[in-house]
C-alpha cells in the first residue's frame, strides 16, 4: 500500500520495529573504513592499454570501479539528479498513483526491497522503470515533473553508450574480442532504481539496502554528490565508496563474474543510511536478453582453470534471484 511509502512522512521520529535488524545483521558502522582508496579510471585518457589494464585489476581486485571523464554530459547529470529528488518531494497522492509492490511490473514506485517476502525492511522509496527500447516504455513514465520524461530518456541513452563502451573494454581486459560481451548478452534491457534513503532516526539498526550483488551484467551508478552511503566488501572489510564529482561507480553484476570464468568478482555492497541528510543514488542496469545463454567462454577455460558455472538461461538465473532474500549467500554458487 502506498501508505508504506516512507517519502510521503515529513519527519521519521523513531525507527518502525520491522525496520530493526538483529544484532548479529546490524550494519556495524564504526567498523566501516572510510579512508580507502577506491580505484578510479579516467576513461579520456590516451593511453587506451593502461585504461584496459586498469579496469582489469580494478575488476580482479575489487569487482567496482568509478569512470571519469565517460562521456556523459555532466549537465544531464545533475538535471537527472533535479527530476529524481523533486519526483520524491510530489505530495503522496500524486505519487500514490504509481505505487506498486509486484516486482513484475515494468514501471513501479515502491518501498524497501521486496515488502511482499520480507521480514525486516530496507529505509529506501525507490521508483523503478524499463528502460529500453524507450518507444515501448517512456510514455508510461512519470509525466510530473513535467521534464522528467525528457530528462531521464536522454540520460538512459547515454547511459547505455556509456555501458556498451566499458562491455567493450571489460572484453579486451579479459583477452576476449571488444565486442564478445555485448554479442553473447544479446539484446539487452535496461532498467533504472532511482532510490531515495530519507533520513533516518537510528541509522546504526537498520540499511538503506544490505549487503547484495547485483543479478545483472554491468551496473552504472549515480551517488548523490553530497551524502556517502554506499560501501563495498574487500577482503571481508566494509568500505565506504564517498562520492567524487562527476564519477559513476560501475559495479560488475553476477553475469560478468560467470562471463569472466570468476576472474572478475560482482561484489557485495549495501547502502547505508544517516540521521543527518536524505541520500539519493540512481543505479542503471544492463540486463542480458532473457534468451542470452551464460557459460564461461572457451578462452577462458582451461585444466588449471576449469568451468566454474554450468551454462544457464538469464531467465533462469533472474527467476532464483527474484525467489530468495537480498542478502542471501551469492546466487551464484547455485549455477556451479
Ligand atoms: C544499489 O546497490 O543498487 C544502490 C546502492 C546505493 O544506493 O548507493
Ligand atoms: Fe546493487
Amino acid at each position: 500500500m502506498a501508505d508504506q511509502l516512507l517519502s510521503t512522512v515529513p519527519h521519521h521520529h523513531s525507527l518502525p520495529e520491522n525496520y530493526i535488524r538483529p544484532e548479529s545483521q546490524r550494519p556495524r558502522l564504526a567498523e566501516v573504513i572510510s579512508d580507502a582508496h577506491v580505484p578510479a579510471v579516467d576513461l579520456s585518457s590516451p593511453d587506451k592499454s593502461h585504461v584496459i589494464a586498469q579496469i582489469a585489476d580494478a575488476c580482479r581486485s575489487y569487482g567496482f570501479f568509478q569512470v571519469l571523464n565517460h562521456g556523459v554530459p555532466v549537465e544531464l547529470m545533475v538535471k537527472m539528479m533535479v527530476i529524481a529528488l523533486e519526483f520524491f518531494r510530489l505530495p503522496p497522492e500524486e505519487k500514490a498513483k504509481h505505487y506498486s509492490d509486484d516486482p513484475a511490473r515494468k514501471m513501479r514506485l515502491s518501498t524497501s526491497f521486496n515488502i511482499r517476502k520480507e521480514t525486516v525492511h530496507n529505509w529506501r522509496d525507490y521508483l523503478r522503470l524499463h528502460c529500453y527500447p524507450p518507444e515501448d516504455y517512456v510514455p508510461e513514465w512519470p509525466s510530473n515533473p513535467s521534464s522528467f520524461k525528457e530528462v531521464a530518456s536522454a540520460y538512459c541513452k547515454e547511459v547505455r553508450q556509456l555501458g556498451f563502451r566499458l562491455l567493450g573494454a571489460i572484453s579486451l581486459s579479459l583477452g576476449l574480442e571488444e565486442k564478445y560481451m555485448e554479442e553473447v548478452l544479446g539484446e539487452q534491457e535496461q532498467h533504472m532504481a532511482i532510490n531515495y534513503y530519507p533520513k533516518c532516526p537510528q541509522p546504526q539498526l537498520t540499511y538503506g539496502l544490505p549487503a547484495h550483488t547485483d543479478p545483472n551484467a554491468l551496473t552504472i551508478l549515480l551517488q548523490d554528490p553530497d551524502v556517502s552511503g554506499l560501501q563495498v566488501l574487500k577482503h571481508d572489510q566494509w568500505i565506504a565508496v564517498h562520492p567524487q564529482p562527476h564519477a559513476f561507480v560501475i559495479n560488475i553484476g553476477d553475469q560478468l563474474q560467470a562471463l569472466s570464468n570468476g576472474r572478475y568478482k560482482s561484489v557485495w555492497h549495501r547502502a547505508v543510511v544517516n540521521s543527518e541528510k536524505e541520500r539519493m543514488s540512481i543505479a542503471s542496469f544492463l540486463c542480458p536478453c532473457n534468451c542470452a545463454t551464460i557459460s564461461p567462454p572457451e578462452k577462458l577455460i582451461s585444466e588449471a582453470s576449469p568451468a566454474m558455472y554450468r551454462s544457464y538461461t538469464y531467465e533462469e538465473y533472474y527467476k532464483k534471484f527474484w525467489s530468495r532474500n537480498l542478502d542471501d549467500e551469492h546466487c551464484l554458487e547455485l549455477f556451479r
